[in-house]
């Protein structure tokens, strides 16, 4: 019998409490459930055009850990076994990202925050914290103190100059989700370096990838030997100087993770801007398009994702502030969820292998509307903050 965390398991729906998002919410657990026999060990990677699921292959894969973090938030609502089992069963595959430096890159944060510190948080599970603190020390491994950054990518392979001369120098606005694995492991063990380097790259973050009116870039450049900033670039995005849609999400959801972690007013001040700035773009759309310097007209792709990963920002954002404030963020959380019902929801679909359609991966790679795994985990996180669920595993 697992050992259970109190505050994952009592909470109930708050104030909030919304019909069709509990609805939604067993859906979501039933779809999981369901789609655990044909997944068997595999981590979803992507949706076909059919919504039934490609796989990651063998190796590293920055979203393998999302389907992990479906499962334990579905072990969270239910207290199934068969979803905490379905997790722990995949624990090889993280180990091996661990035993194999060439796979570690910024994502280690999204991987090992879903796998392995949902495990401690929720069961006390005494191996995953192990692994999750190895993760951790190789997250910090990472910043480049010329420039006080985390580096994103890798250089892949020693003879690969172009990539060599792309990935040196560079942060991106997705790393503020990876935060929370250094947070967590500086509240777990009390190490100062962890907790510095968060600040220092949360900092370097606010200073060069939001800009002066709460858009954002995608990357930012450096000189990867002095560490003299360069320039803001896309690679995700519509252009240098717009705004890609899950990129500024990644924004609003990270600064109000710091917040919540550190009490520092600064990533309050971060998120809040970011989430104004978000509203406006919105306008009078309810779920965002790819990249907001485009029209949302119905003639680009929308992101399910990035309107999942705004959702549940703006829910944790609203838990963190109080009064009007704290209910205009709630609203428009709301909002964009009703949206994602309304448009995107393939739970009331019974052939599809995933909970939401419409998901954009990467649309000048010619990859838009599909399932995708991150969309469906926050997702999820969403409906639960939502309904009032506080405890997850950032
Ligand atoms: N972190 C990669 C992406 O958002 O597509």
């Amino acid at each position: 019998m697992d050992t259970r965390t109190s505050s994952y398991f009592d909470s109930e729906a708050g104030p909030g409490n919304d019909d069709a998002f509990a609805q939604a919410l067993q859906r979501c657990v039933e779809r999981t459930r369901a789609v655990l026999p044909r997944t068997g060990l595999r981590n979803p990677r992507v949706g076909t055009a059919n919504n039934s699921w490609e796989y990651c292959p063998h190796g590293f894969d920055w979203v393998m850990g999302f389907f992990s973090g479906q499962l334990w938030l579905s072990s969270q609502l239910s207290g199934d076994p068969v979803f905490s089992e379905a997790a722990r069963a995949r624990r090889g595959q993280f180990r091996a990202v661990l035993e194999n430096r060439r796979w570690q890159d910024h994502d280690i944060g999204f991987l090992f925050s879903l796998h392995a510190v949902a495990d401690w948080k929720m069961y006390a599970n005494h191996d995953a914290r192990e692994m999750a603190l190895e993760s951790a020390r190789c997250l910090l491994s990472r910043f480049r103190e010329e420039g006080a950054y985390i580096q994103a990518w890798l250089p892949h392979g020693p003879h690969d100059r172009e990539q060599a001369r792309f990935a040196s120098g560079r942060m991106i606005v997705d790393t503020m989700q990876n935060l929370a694995l250094l947070y967590w492991a500086h509240a777990e063990t009390g190490r100062r370096d962890f907790l510095e380097v968060a600040e220092l790259h949360a900092a370097t973050t606010a200073r060069h990838l939001v800009r002066e009116d709460g858009t954002s870039f995608h990357t930012f450049s450096f000189d990867p030997a002095t560490g003299e900033p360069l320039r803001g670039e896309t690679h995700q995005g519509y252009a240098h100087d717009s705004c890609w849609s899950r990129g500024q999400s990644w924004l609003l959801h990270g600064f109000a993770q710091c917040y919540a972690a550190t009490g520092n007013p600064l990533w309050l001040d971060t998120a809040r801007k970011v989430a104004d700035t978000t509203e406006k773009l919105m306008g009078t759309t309810d779920v965002p398009v790819w990249d907001y310097a485009l029209p949302a007209d119905g003639s680009h792709p929308v992101d399910s994702s990035a309107g999942a990963v705004t959702a549940a920002g703006l829910f944790l954002l609203a838990s963190l502030t109080e009064g009007e404030e704290a209910e205009r963020w709630d609203r428009f959380g709301r909002r964009c969820l009703h949206g994602l019902l309304r448009d995107c929801d393939l739970t009331t679909e019974p052939q599809a292998e995933g909970l939401l359609a419409h998901g954009a991966a990467f649309v000048n790679s010619g990859k838009s509307d599909s399932m995708l795994p991150y969309g469906d985990y926050y997702f999820m996180e969403a409906l639960m903050r939502a309904q009032g669920h506080t405890a997850f595993f950032w």
